[in-house]
């Protein structure tokens, strides 16, 4: 069995740091991973481990990291970031949706899927959980591209069965029986992991609803993934067209639609009610910054959920969010956070994009560290990788501010490799 050796400077939280507390990660200066088979086998300083594999890659003096983790995006939208103008309503009516209506075909979803995986490896992605189209065939092509790279992958196919046009709804029973049949497939096979996808109670009837609910029940460790409270007039119609909910969260609680590994994407405009359901059902609030500014929904309050003992997952959104970068999630999260003085230290930002992602989805025992025996999905970064990162950097004397250089000034340039089960994808 062939070894490699990653030399560098090896970062890796494993615990929730509080604030510039240092005790919550390993720092080594001269860090090396032995991985082997896909896994991390050994993590010690280069003098401990080396001559121990029969490969060795030194990317000294770059950091190694644990491959960022994105917990909602959007696979059919690879053409949709960047479309001007529009609050979601419009902005899903005018480009949204048609840009979906090209997944139905499996040769444009395989060529998407190749584009798409390419785009998160050059970012240092190596999780993501993302919604497909409403065809069963994007959800086909999103996981055999993933399998293809061996890639921890979340998804499923978006069930949506009204408020859309011809040619991107589903019916209860096929939304049903075309998700059933991806789980079938997919599920626990390698590294996938599906999600039951019901888009949002307005493109659900409550007969589907009841339909995501029952495979929900039958299948209780795949993940559920849905959108609530993220613009104004979303909420005014989901409470139009659900008139006997409690609130948005009551319709997803009816349904049996929250628990542990629910992911609810955005959670901006919440009631003190919908904030209890989410603590006592565990399901995970998603914060997704430059989505949340670019369509102009709202400031995502995260102090005020962790008040209730609510630990949200941070994420991209991508085609509403403009980058697939978690370094740039985290500089427009910071800014969301600095605008109601709620702004968070570089260790906990770099601590939810890995470790804290991870736990949010339950997969901390693989994923999110570098610890032994984790499997081997690490980002190289360089904070040096831009002329005004590199000025930047000859005045930082901490890893703290190296980190925060990195995250507000970093992209896809800082990212220099990114391996995926020890391969490198770049
Ligand atoms: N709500 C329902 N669908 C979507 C989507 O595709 N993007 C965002 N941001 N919100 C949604
Ligand atoms: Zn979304």
């Amino acid at each position: 069995m062939s070894r490699t050796l990653l030399r560098g400077r090896v970062l890796s939280f494993h615990a929730a740091p509080q604030g510039a507390d240092d005790s919550a990660f390993t720092y080594l200066e001269d860090g090396a991973l032995l991985i082997e088979d896909g896994r991390i086998v050994k993590r010690g300083s280069h003098t401990e481990l080396k001559g121990l594999a029969e490969l060795e890659i030194d990317h000294r003096p770059h950091l190694l990291m644990a491959g960022f983790i994105d917990a909602h995006v959007h696979f059919p939208q690879v053409q949709v970031i960047a479309s001007w103008g529009e609050q979601l309503l419009d902005w899903l009516e005018n480009y949204t949706f048609p840009a979906e209506m090209g997944f139905a075909d499996p040769v444009h979803a395989a060529e998407m899927a190749r584009i798409y995986y390419d785009l998160l490896c050059a970012h240092g992605t190596t999780t993501a959980a993302s919604y497909c189209s409403v065809h069963a065939a994007s959800a086909e092509a999103y996981f055999a591209e993933a399998a293809r790279r061996n890639m921890c992958m979340i998804g499923g196919k978006v069930m949506m069965d009204r408020g859309a046009p011809e040619g991107l709804r589903d019916t209860p029973q096929s939304g049903y029986d075309d998700s059933r049949a991806l789980i079938e497939n997919w599920h626990g096979k390698g590294r996938a992991h599906y999600a039951i996808t019901p888009r949002f109670a307005i493109t659900s009837t409550p007969e589907q609803l009841e339909a995501a609910g029952a495979l929900a029940a039958e299948y209780p460790d795949c993940y559920v993934q849905t959108h609530v409270d993220e613009n104004l007039n979303e909420i005014a119609l989901a409470a139009e067209l659900y008139p006997g909910a409690h609130d948005y969260m009551g319709i997803y609680e009816k349904f049996g639609l929250l628990g542990p590994r629910s992911l609810m994407g955005h959670c901006i405009h919440m009631t003190a009610r919908e904030i209890r359901v989410l603590a006592e059902t565990g399901a995970k609030p998603v914060f997704c910054p430059t989505s949340n500014l670019f369509l102009g929904s709202g400031l995502y309050d995260d102090a005020g959920l962790r008040r209730q003992g609510v630990h949200g997952a941070i994420a991209t959104d991508v085609g509403g969010g403009t980058s697939y970068s978690m370094l740039q999630t985290m500089n427009e999260g910071y800014k969301v956070l600095q605008l109601q003085r709620q702004q968070r230290h570089p260790f906990e930002m770099f601590h939810w994009i890995t470790r804290g992602n991870a736990v949010a989805l339950g997969l901390e025992d693989r994923i999110g560290t570098l610890e032994p025996d984790t499997d081997a999905d690490v980002v190289v970064l360089d904070a040096r990788a831009t002329l005004e990162m590199r000025l930047r950097a000859e005045t930082v004397e901490t890893l703290a501010e190296e980190l925060f250089l990195l995250m507000i000034l970093g992209d896809d340039r800082a990212v220099v490799q990114t391996y995926v089960a020890g391969e490198a994808m770049k």
